[in-house]
């Protein structure tokens, strides 16, 4: 898979070689591109010199902050988006990030991040390559509000890359993880089998498999059912 990402803040992104993505990224199962959107403003729209090289503009219709400029976004995406690709825009006002979006971002050959800062990207960009027949996505991560795409995107490209084969040492540990089937994971425990006056479940002691794994089951049902009610409502009820 092939990865780029446009941000007017680069070096957020050096934190990517070092990760366990760093590990992905020397074994060849990714390729990840960071390019500085400012290399594309260097000229303004009507051809002249852009020594500010500006990527943001006051918004149409009034109203605080600014917007960022569709010619831009459009030069810079023209270079960098490919066919096949997908376009994500991180936003607060975009559809929520899953796992099930996750592994199905996982299966494309190119992503492309664009990371919008102030009051977002010019709306037409998102419709314009959308016309051109790319998927173009916008995607929020969570009910809040950060100062740009970049964290938001970062997130996504660790939930994204570690679903890719190959990725993960132990691919059980994907299957067995928070929101694969619909629930919370059950909780875990190690040495030693009493820490501090408590004591780990005795059934994880029993080795009795089937035990076990109803127990986990049984956990997982209760954790879900009282930290996050909706995963239950919405589909979910199908694991009970
Ligand atoms: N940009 C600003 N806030 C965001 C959010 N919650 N998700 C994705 N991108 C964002």
């Amino acid at each position: 898979m092939r990865i780029d990402v446009l941000t007017i803040f680069p070096e957020f992104f050096q934190v990517l070689d070092v990760s366990l993505l760093g590990k992905a990224r020397q074994a060849a199962l990714v390729e990840i591109h960071v390019h500085q959107l400012r290399d594309w403003a260097a000229f303004k729209s009507d051809g002249t010199p852009d020594a500010h090289r500006t990527v943001d503009d006051a918004p149409f219709g009034g109203g605080a902050g600014m917007v960022m400029k569709p010619d831009v976004w459009g030069s810079a995406l023209d270079d960098v988006l490919e066919e096949g690709g997908v376009l994500v825009i991180p936003s607060p006002a975009g559809v929520p990030f899953t796992q099930a979006l996750a592994a199905e971002l996982s299966e494309s050959p190119q992503l492309v991040f664009a990371c919008g800062r102030y009051e977002g990207i010019d709306a037409r960009v998102a419709e314009h390559y959308a016309g051109r027949g790319f998927r173009v996505l916008e995607v929020s991560l969570g009910d809040y509000v950060l100062n740009g795409g970049e964290v938001a995107a970062f997130a996504m490209i660790e939930a994204v890359t570690r679903l890719i084969p190959g990725f993960m040492g132990n691919a059980e540990s994907i299957v067995e993880e928070s929101h694969s089937d619909g629930l919370l994971e059950y909780p875990s425990y190690t040495r030693p089998a009493s820490w501090r006056g408590l004591e780990v479940p005795p059934v994880l002691l029993s080795g009795h498999h089937g035990k076990v794994a109803a127990w986990r089951h049984e956990q997982q049902l209760e954790r879900t059912r009282e930290r996050r009610p909706d995963m239950l409502a919405d589909g979910g009820a199908e694991a009970l």
